[in-house]
């Protein structure tokens, strides 16, 4: 009953602000895009384990939870912040190129088979890694949770189920996908997934017992590799035996920027997140947009001058590049967006050809996972991880119930041929042995005199960046209120195809500043999309706690919502989350 009271408060919000003269708050958040998987990250804090064991279990747990995207085949970036002052760390976990590749390897389509693009899987090495430096629980405690919902199945919820019937339908010849990912009538007359249906995932329960006893070499060197080879000799893929043992993650210091008094700490390259965002948010700081309201023409032509500018950057400059190469250090300057050549101007749209008049860039399809988690502590995590597309190349590696990635569809495919129709082939993201492609994923915290006010992130491949910014101008500069922050329209510009792409929202709710975008000349795509799926955590100064806020836009959607939020307190504890 208590607890129950407690919910109101939790969903309350009010304006942001420091919370360097405040108690800091004592609850622990953890927000993703399944409930089940949440609730196992809600427990590993409620046991005592730190937001490193929460979100390593969170994200074993969406392995099984979300199969689509949450996953031990891909690859991703984990932000630390640590409460004591130490700077944050991202642990680059993302997918490598197999000795193999070179700059041609997926010159002509038909070298471009869902098996020669698997990159070197790198979740389980990252998220052993975190454990390892930052975790506090044993590592079997923080695998054990997904290995009990594979073996035992769990419920499936709309969003899954549709997905879930889409990929066993399209794909009637992936014998071993149809066998996993089987409907439980599936020898029915209509029957594909229903809400409510039952996934049990017996080989992958196995392979993640296999993950809890021998840690993370049973992945890579020891009888989940033999799999992993077996599946790539199978289906010619690129993948050996040396570059699965070769493979390590990284750590690596954040891109750091500044925003109206606000640090903001995003990862640097193979990810273009940190960069792109933070060179965003300088060219923004220049104009006031306090003065315009959040959706005016106004605002909106500012940011789509922003994100056009970035993105023009992101495809002409960034790669798998040195951390110390100097051209990261000028696009995240503050001089950088005061240059006169770079500065936006609230007079003049800027046509997207005369950033950069001979390159395009190519569209990305939408799944990848993001989630948000903090402790009572303030040890902070925003994780984004990936298979690249649905149900990655949907290859199940046979026996081991787990899906690999086709990240490597993430580096330009053609040296030096870039077209309007969108490919581009910009020396920097060329395919190489032992590089990782360029992601947008970008985990993000924002803090207030070295205290975490947000946590974000998002899945939407190249639009991630941009749904970010949204979430971050909605708050720091509108301070709107949390889930209004996460639940207002986004949009987007990705230089070419040089058109902002609007949300559903957006195009009904402000219609007269569309209007007005269009009069001023910027091309709108008449057909609004969905963008991104950000589940986030805000600091609420009105509370003083922590507010879990899980994205409708997806499977957080509708009654899922706030299963998903789970807030864990010391005696309090959240009403949903399972003993
Ligand atoms: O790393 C990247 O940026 C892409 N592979 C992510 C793909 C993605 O977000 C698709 N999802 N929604």
């Amino acid at each position: 009953m208590r607890a129950l009271l407690l919910l109101p408060l939790l969903l309350l919000s009010s304006c942001t602000g420091g919370i360097s003269n405040a108690a800091a708050p004592s609850n622990g958040v953890v927000v993703s895009v399944s409930s089940d998987a949440s609730n196992v990250g809600a427990r590993i804090l409620a046991r005592g384990g730190n937001a490193v064991d929460a979100a390593v279990a969170t994200a074993f747990a969406l392995a099984v939870t979300f199969p689509e995207a949450g996953n031990i085949g891909g690859g991703g970036f984990m932000l630390i912040h640590f409460p004591d002052g130490r700077e944050p760390v991202v642990i680059d976990y993302r997918e490598a190129a197999p000795a193999a590749v070179d700059a041609n390897t997926f010159f002509k389509n038909a070298d471009r088979t869902a098996y020669r693009l698997v990159g070197v899987p790198g979740t389980v090495r990252g998220l052993a890694l975190a454990h390892e430096k930052y975790g506090k629980l044993p590592w079997r405690d923080v695998v054990s949770p997904a290995i009990a919902l594979a073996r035992d199945g769990f419920v499936v919820n709309r969003d899954l189920a549709g997905s879930l019937g889409r990929v066993w339908k399209d794909n009637p010849k992936n014998a071993e996908l149809r066998r996993v990912f089987a409907p439980p009538d599936a020898g029915g007359p209509s029957h594909l997934w229903t809400e409510g249906d039952r996934l049990v995932q017996g080989d992958l329960a196995r392979t993640l017992e296999v993950i809890a006893k021998g840690g993370a070499d049973a992945f890579y060197t020891g009888p989940i590799a033999d799999k992993i080879v077996a599946e790539m000799e199978r289906g010619k893929g690129l993948l050996t035996r040396d570059d699965l043992a070769a493979y390590r993650p990284v750590v690596r210091a954040a891109i750091h920027g500044t925003f109206n008094g606000y640090d903001v700490y995003a990862p640097p390259p193979p990810s273009s997140g940190g960069v792109g965002l933070i060179e965003m948010l300088n060219l923004l700081e220049h104009v006031n947009l306090k003065s315009e309201a959040r959706f005016s023409s106004a605002t909106l032509h500012f940011m789509t001058e922003a994100m056009r500018r970035a993105y023009a950057d992101r495809a002409r400059y960034l790669g798998d590049m040195k951390s110390d190469s100097p051209i990261l250090a000028e696009l995240t300057s503050k001089e950088y967006a005061r240059r006169s050549d770079v500065a936006i101007r609230a007079d003049k749209v800027t046509r997207s050809a005369d950033l950069a008049p001979e390159i395009s860039i190519r569209n990305e399809p939408e799944h990848t996972t993001h989630f948000s988690v903090i402790d009572s502590t303030g040890l902070a995590v925003s994780n984004t991880y990936t298979l690249e597309q649905s149900f990655g190349g949907k290859i199940v590696v046979a026996g081991a119930g787990f899906l690999l990635n086709n990240e490597l569809a993430d580096f330009n495919p053609q040296p030096g041929v870039t077209t309007k129709s969108g490919q581009i082939g910009s020396a920097a993201n060329l395919p190489a042995a032992g590089n990782r492609p360029l992601s947008s994923m970008c985990p993000t915290i924002v803090t207030k005199d070295g205290k975490v006010v947000i946590v974000t992130g998002s899945p939407g491949g190249r639009t991630i960046i941009n749904t970010v910014l949204c979430v971050l101008v909605n708050r720091l500069v509108y301070e709107m209120p949390p889930r209004e922050c996460i639940d207002a329209p986004r949009h987007h510009h990705q230089w070419f195809p040089d058109q902002l792409e609007i949300e559903p929202g957006l195009a009904k709710e402000y219609s007269g500043a569309v209007k007005e975008l269009r009069a001023m000349g910027v091309a709108i795509d008449p057909v609004p999309h969905r963008q991104g799926d950000a589940h986030s955590i805000f600091y609420d100064a009105g509370s003083k706690r922590w507010i879990g806020v899980a994205d409708r836009r997806r499977a957080g959607g509708g009654v899922g919502t706030v299963a998903n939020e789970l807030t864990w307190q010391a005696g309090v504890g959240h009403p949903l989350l399972s003993k």
